[in-house]
């Protein structure tokens, strides 16, 4: 058998075993797993591991944002740095705005993107108007079409969706197939906390983590859950960020519910604390959910070691700091009601899991892919052509360097921002050589592919909804 390009000598890990095999790559697709392969082109893969291409499935670029805001990722940058993270994939958020159709948003967010991508990417829709057209033709249009997951908010004003209409989104979930993802925090009460602070005068960027308690986000889990219960429909609960609403995912489980639950780095890395700071430097961490105490990193550890969680993606949603039109936009600087929500990651999101998780020993490397790539191709209809080192699967692979060791700084990083959450990090374990369909976009921490080498995925349907035959 001849192969286009052999990667030779390392150690291949899947969601399930570990084992030493070289890897023969044929027109972008992986053909064989052995020994002694040769190709025309071989990559020394010593001392490595060998692992499926990072998919990140929760990330947001290029986002219309609130007038006069600006997200720091056009789909170029986003991608670029996904890739020196190690990802192959990225699933960024389309969002339908208020009064339009979701064909508008396609089109809109398939202009940003097509031709610019260092990775592949795949839409999820966000459905913000459900109307009777969007609910009856747009969405089981999209989802034929292989958009086969949405995600509804339960807040933000702009964007929250009642009980009544996420049962109607979810409903047409049910009878399309497509997977619902909600970001659970309770509106009404995120509100009654917020005209309290303004009356007191709080309006510094650690309001934004008060007025968003963990009881907010717990009860709003539980009630997303209890509504996919009442539809009888599968859920994920994304960018969980404490235990209590984490042992909400647990318990509907035990109940024999089928909910996936989603954590994020900023769980396990970051504290509300971080949302104080001189010259409204907490402003950098203002995200939603807020991160929590430390006391809260242990139990979202449990979660990743226990397999409530099934997927950690980076909720990359990258503003400016230092910005009029980022986070110290002209009324952001003075009232942590405008400043833009979301923190960048999506570069960082694999070496802290590495570092933190397989490193220090919290898992093992089998947990780490499926946490980073394999459960989220299985979730989002991307399996197995994405998400593992298989014949037959698309030759996304990414060689990490175990031993390899940095510390986080931005002047490093490749997204559009001006920080990074983590600055000063110490990592060790990081992607070196990041081949993409086979073809090898950075090799030794350089970049050697070009913007457009990305493509797009149509997905099929999730195997949440329709398990594997
Ligand atoms: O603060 C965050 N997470 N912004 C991104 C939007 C979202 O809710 O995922
Ligand atoms: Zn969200
Ligand atoms: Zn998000």
């Amino acid at each position: 058998m001849s192969f286009d390009l052999v990667i030779k000598g390392g150690t291949v890990a899947t969601a399930s075993d570990v084992f030493k095999a070289d890897v023969g790559i044929k027109d972008g697709i992986i053909t064989a797993l052995g020994l002694g392969l040769t190709g025309a082109e071989t990559i020394d893969a010593t001392g490595k591991y060998v692992l499926p291409g990072g998919i990140d499935s929760h990330v947001h670029i290029a986002q219309p944002s609130g007038e006069g805001i600006v997200m720091a990722d056009d789909f170029e940058s986003g991608t670029l740095s996904g890739l020196f993270g190690g990802n192959t994939t990225l699933l960024p958020f389309c969002i339908q705005e208020k009064g339009k159709s979701l064909r508008e948003a396609l089109t809109a967010y398939h202009a940003k993107a097509d031709g610019n991508c260092y990775t592949d990417v795949s839409f999820h829709l966000v459905i913000s108007d459900p109307s009777e057209s969007v609910l009856g033709q747009e969405l089981p249009a999209a989802v034929a079409d292989g958009y086969t997951s949405f995600k509804v908010f339960m807040t933000y004003q702009d964007l929250r969706l009642n009980d009544a209409e996420i049962l109607q989104v979810m409903d047409t979930a049910r009878r399309t197939g497509a997977l619902a993802m909600v970001h659970c925090e309770n509106e009404d009460a995120i509100r009654f906390l917020i005209d309290k602070h303004v009356a007191e005068g709080k309006l510094g960027p650690p309001s934004h983590a008060s007025t968003r308690p963990l009881a907010v986000e717990r009860e709003a889990t539980h009630r997303a859950i209890s509504l996919a219960e009442v539809v009888d429909v599968p859920v994920v609960i994304v960018h969980v960020s404490n235990g209590a609403a984490m042992e909400e995912i647990e318990r509907a489980r035990a109940r024999g519910l089928n909910v996936t639950g989603e954590t994020c780095p900023q769980y396990i890395r970051l504290t509300e604390q971080d949302l104080e700071g001189m010259n409204w430097e907490g402003a950098k961490q203002v995200c939603s959910p807020p991160p929590r105490t430390r006391a809260e990193w242990d139990n979202i550890w449990r979660g990743i070691q226990n397999g409530v969680f099934d997927v950690f993606s980076s909720d990359h949603c990258p503003f400016r700091y230092d910005d009029e039109r980022g986070k110290l936009n002209p009324k952001g600087r003075t009232d942590f009601r405008h400043i833009p929500n979301g923190i960048p990651g999506v570069e960082t999101r694999m070496p802290i899991l590495f570092s933190e998780g397989v490193n220090q020993g919290r898992i093992d490397i089998t947990r780490f892919v499926a946490l980073t790539a394999t459960n989220h191709a299985k979730t989002y209809g991307l399996y197995p052509n994405k998400g593992t080192i298989a014949v037959g699967s698309d030759a996304d692979i990414t060689l990490w360097d175990p031993e390899a060791e940095t510390v986080i700084r931005h002047a490093d990083l490749h997204d559009g921002s001006d920080y990074s959450p983590y600055e000063g990090l110490a990592v060790k374990g990081l992607p070196m050589t990041v081949i993409l369909r086979g073809k090898v976009m950075i090799r030794d921490r350089e970049l050697v592919g070009a913007k457009g080498d990305g493509g797009y995925l149509p997905r099929g349907l999730s195997m949440k909804v329709r398990p594997a035959a």
